[in-house]
C-alpha cells in the first residue's frame, strides 16, 4: 500500500525582521548574516501567536470536511510548547472543529519531532488505511537578543496530512535513523531561550549525515543518480549545504549539478523565514515542491531530519502524478509578500514581550494580527484562543 503526504501546508507569523539591518545593529559585517550564514528575513511571532495558533494556521487552510470527517490522529510535534502537562495537539484539535473520535497528543525530540510523528503516522495507516493522519510542526526559535544565534531565529508551522494513496509524496522503505546522547542544542525546562555549542552542532549535523546516507546506500544500493534532490533541515540555508557538499564528490558532474540548484531552490523559503525547528525540513520540501516546476511525477526526493540531542534520519519520498494541483504556491508567495517589516527596535521589544504568569488576566488586541486563529489573551493561567471564522 503506498503511505505518505496527501496534503501539507506553512504558516508563518505576519512579522519579519531584514538580516542586513540586524547585522548592523549587532555591529557585524551584513555578508556575515546574508551570505555566511545565509539568511535574508527572519519571521517574528508577536505575542498573538504562539506555537498552537501557528499550528492551526497551517492546517486549517488545508483540510476539508471529509478529511476532518476521517482523522482519526493528531501528532503535534515541538520544541516550544505552551504546557508542560497538557498537549498542544488538544487545543488544535478544537481550533479546527476535529471529531472527538481521535488521539492527540504531543511529542517532543527538537527539530527531529515532525519526522518522527510522520513514521509513527505511516505505522497508523498501514493498519487502518481509511483514515488519516494530521502531524504538526510549530515553534518558535529563540536564542536571545545579542546571542550568537540569534541569526539563526524563526518562527512557523508546517501542517502535513498522511494517508493511504497519497497526493502529493510517497514514504518509501526503508528509513535509516540514528541516535546519540550529545549536548549540542538543548533547553532546560527553566529557559525560554536554548542553549547551544554553535560549532559542534554543526559538527553532528554533518557527521549524523554522513551516517545516515551511508546506512541508506548499503541497505538500498542506491546512489546520489537516484535523487532529484535532497531536502534538509534547515537550522541556516548555508547548514543543509555543508553537508550535501561533503558526499557529493561521490556523484558524477551531472548528480552535483542537479542537486546543487534543487538544494538552491529547497532553501527559498527558509532563507527568508529562518529556522522553523519541527518543520523547518517540511518547509524545504515545499520549497522545492512549489518553485521547481521542472519536478515530475516518479521523481524520488531524500529528506534528512536532525534533532539536537540527537537524532538523525534519511527517508525517501517519490513524487505523485498530479501533485501540484494540490499545493498552495499562490497562497505562500502572497503570505511571504504581505508581511510588515520591524525596526530593531519593534522587534527587541516584541521578543520581551511576555504573558503573565501569576494568574491576572491580559486581553490581547488580535486586530493587527491578520491570522485566523489567533491568542486573545490568558486568564487563571488559561490560554484564549479564538478562531476568527467561528
Ligand atoms: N562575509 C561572508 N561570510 C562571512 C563573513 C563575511 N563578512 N564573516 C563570516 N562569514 C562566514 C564564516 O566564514 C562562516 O562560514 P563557514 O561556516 O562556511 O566557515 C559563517 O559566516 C558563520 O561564521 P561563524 O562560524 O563565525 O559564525 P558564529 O560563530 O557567529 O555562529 C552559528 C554561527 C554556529 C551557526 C550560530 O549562529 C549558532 O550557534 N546557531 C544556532 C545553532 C545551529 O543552528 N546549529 C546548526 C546545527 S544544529 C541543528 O540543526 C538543530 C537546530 O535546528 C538548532
Amino acid at each position: 500500500m503506498k503511505i505518505g503526504i496527501d496534503k501539507i501546508n506553512f504558516f508563518i507569523p505576519h512579522l519579519y525582521v531584514d538580516m542586513n539591518k540586524l547585522a548592523l545593529a549587532r555591529n557585524v559585517e551584513p555578508a556575515k548574516f546574508t551570505i555566511g550564514i545565509g539568511q535574508e528575513k527572519m519571521a517574528v511571532a508577536p505575542i498573538t501567536q504562539d506555537t498552537v495558533t501557528l499550528a492551526a494556521n497551517a492546517a486549517v487552510e488545508i483540510l476539508t470536511d471529509e478529511d476532518k470527517e476521517k482523522i482519526d490522529t493528531v501528532i503535534f510535534a515541538t520544541e516550544s510548547g505552551i504546557d508542560h502537562s497538557k498537549a498542544a495537539a488538544i487545543y488544535v484539535h478544537r481550533l479546527l472543529g476535529l471529531k472527538h473520535h481521535a488521539r492527540a497528543f504531543e511529542i517532543k525530540e527538537a527539530c527531529y519531532g515532525a519526522t518522527a510523528a510522520i513514521q509513527l503516522a505511516k505505522g497508523h495507516i498501514a493498519l487502518h488505511p481509511d483514515s488519516k493522519v494530521l502531524v504538526l510542526g510549530s515553534d518558535i526559535s529563540r536564542y536571545g537578543l545579542h546571542s550568537s544565534g540569534e541569526v539563526t531565529q524563526g518562527a512557523g508551522a508546517v501542517a502535513i496530512l498522511i494517508s493511504a494513496n497519497p497526493k502529493i509524496m510517497t514514504i518509501e522503505e526503508p528509513s535509516v535513523f540514528h541516535t546519540e546522547d550529545i549536548m549540542d542544542f538543548w533547553r532546560p525546562i527553566y529557559s525560554d531561550v536554548a542553549y547551544v555549542d554553535g560549532k559542534f552542532s554543526n559538527e553532528k549535523y554533518i557527521s549524523f549525515f554522513q551516517t545516515v546516507w551511508g546506512q541508506f546506500k548499503a541497505e538500498t544500493d542506491m546512489t546520489l543518480a537516484d535523487f532529484e534532490a535532497i531536502c534538509f533541515h534547515m537550522p541556516y540555508t548555508k547548514m543543509g549545504l555543508k553537508a550535501l557538499k561533503s558526499v557529493l564528490d561521490e556523484g558524477y558532474n551531472s548528480d552535483q549539478e542537479r542537486l546543487l540548484a534543487n538544494y538552491d531552490v529547497s532553501k527559498q523559503y527558509s532563507k527568508v523565514v529562518g529556522n522553523i525547528y519541527t518543520g523547518s525540513l517540511y518547509l524545504s520540501l515545499l520549497s522545492l515542491l512549489e518553485l521547481n516546476t521542472d519536478l515530475d511525477a516518479g521523481d524520488r526526493i531524500g529528506l534528512y531530519s536532525y534533532g539536537s540531542g540527537a537524532v538523525g534520519e534519511f527517508f525517501s519520498g517519490i513524487i505523485q502524478p498530479g501533485y501540484r494541483d494540490f499545493l498552495q504556491a499562490e497562497k505562500h508567495e502572497k503570505l511571504l509578500k504581505e508581511r510588515k517589516e520591524l525596526s530593531i527596535e519593534e522587534y527587541e521589544k516584541i521578543f520581551q514581550e511576555t504573558l503573565p504568569t501569576d494568574g491576572s488576566a491580559l486581553t490581547l488586541s488580535i486586530d493587527e494580527d491578520p491570522a485566523d486563529i489567533c491568542l486573545a489573551g490568558i486568564d487563571r493561567h488559561m490560554r484564549q484562543y479564538i478562531n476568527k471564522n467561528l
